[in-house]
């Protein structure tokens, strides 16, 4: 146990889906080993090492600064890491010019942030299709409805992104990042632009995806009940994992971020299954 009562992160495989997601349990989708990257003097990622489990849906936590943009940056290709490896799909980044970086960025990375990042001139159809247009692949009209019917918005693909609510916006980021079927989506605080009601239609969502089809999600949140949606919460404080949950509870997770943030020991119940529902 460390100080703020979580175990040592697990490193291999990830959480079992709690609520049935886990596939292909033990295969790491991305798995990162004495992750480093610094900014000059500012150590942002100081030595990490967590596998992602294919089919798993993992929350990163943790305090302002603490590394978590940096991480997924880096796990996605966005960012170079000043030391260790990041390994995608069985595919090891640091070797990639950057040429292959790109393709394999496209093909098996999906990333979505809090702003949502859409063009506004184009309807949710040819935002969804622009992936694979710089791919220069042409869309296919069936696969853009069917990204857009992935996330529920079969209806209103010819609508412009003024035209639709925050929620729906983020639906139209995610049907754009999952078009190219990528190995893993990761979400930046993906609600965190998004009001209350909003934010579960997405939560919601991002679960379905990993219970339906198996969609290894990793998702940088500030929220506990955002992080009750996920198998299992990661946590990062000063560069460095600090500990993780199963099964979170939005209490546990709550009981757990006060502890890191006091520096006090004693977080909430771990075990307790959060009870949401979508
Ligand atoms: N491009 C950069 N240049 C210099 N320093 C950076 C850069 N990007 C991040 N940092 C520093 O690295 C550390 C980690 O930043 P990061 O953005 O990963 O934190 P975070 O956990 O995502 O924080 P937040 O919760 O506020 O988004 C911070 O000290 C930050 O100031
Ligand atoms: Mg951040």
């Amino acid at each position: 146990m460390n100080a703020a009562g979580a175990e040592p992160a697990g490193t291999e495989g990830g959480a079992r889906g709690a609520r049935g997601g886990a596939r292909g349990a033990g295969v790491a989708a991305v798995r990162v080993r004495a992750l480093r990257r610094s900014y000059g003097e500012v150590v942002a990622l100081d030595g990490v090492d967590l596998a992602f489990g294919a089919g798993t849906f993992t929350a990163v936590m943790g305090p302002s600064g603490s590394g978590k943009s940096t991480l997924l940056q880096c796990a996605a290709g966005l960012d170079r890491p000043s030391g260790g490896t990041v390994r995608v799909d069985g595919v090891e980044l640091a070797g990639l010019s950057e040429r292959r970086l790109t393709l394999l960025r496209r093909e098996r990375i999906g990333f979505v942030f809090q702003a949502f990042n859409l063009l506004p001139a184009l309807t949710a159809a040819q935002n969804v299709a622009l992936p694979l247009r710089l791919a220069r692949r042409r869309p296919s009209r069936a696969a853009v409805r069917e990204s857009l019917a992935r996330v529920g918005l079969a209806e209103r693909a010819g609508h412009r992104p003024d035209q639709l609510s925050g929620g729906q916006q983020q639906r139209v980021a995610l049907a754009r990042a999952l078009i190219t079927r990528p190995a893993v989506l990761f979400g930046d605080e993906p609600t965190g632009a998004l009001d209350t009601t909003t934010i579960r239609e997405v939560l919601c969502l991002l679960r379905e995806l990993v219970d339906r089809e198996g969609q290894t999600t990793v998702m940088v949140t500030h929220d506990p009940v955002a992080a009750s949606y996920a198998d299992r919460v990661v946590f990062l404080v000063d560069g460095r994992v600090s500990g993780e949950l199963a099964r979170p509870s939005a209490e546990g997770v709550a009981a757990h971020m006060a502890g890191l943030e006091s520096a006090a020991a004693g977080a909430g119940d771990d075990a307790v299954v959060g009870g949401v529902t979508c």
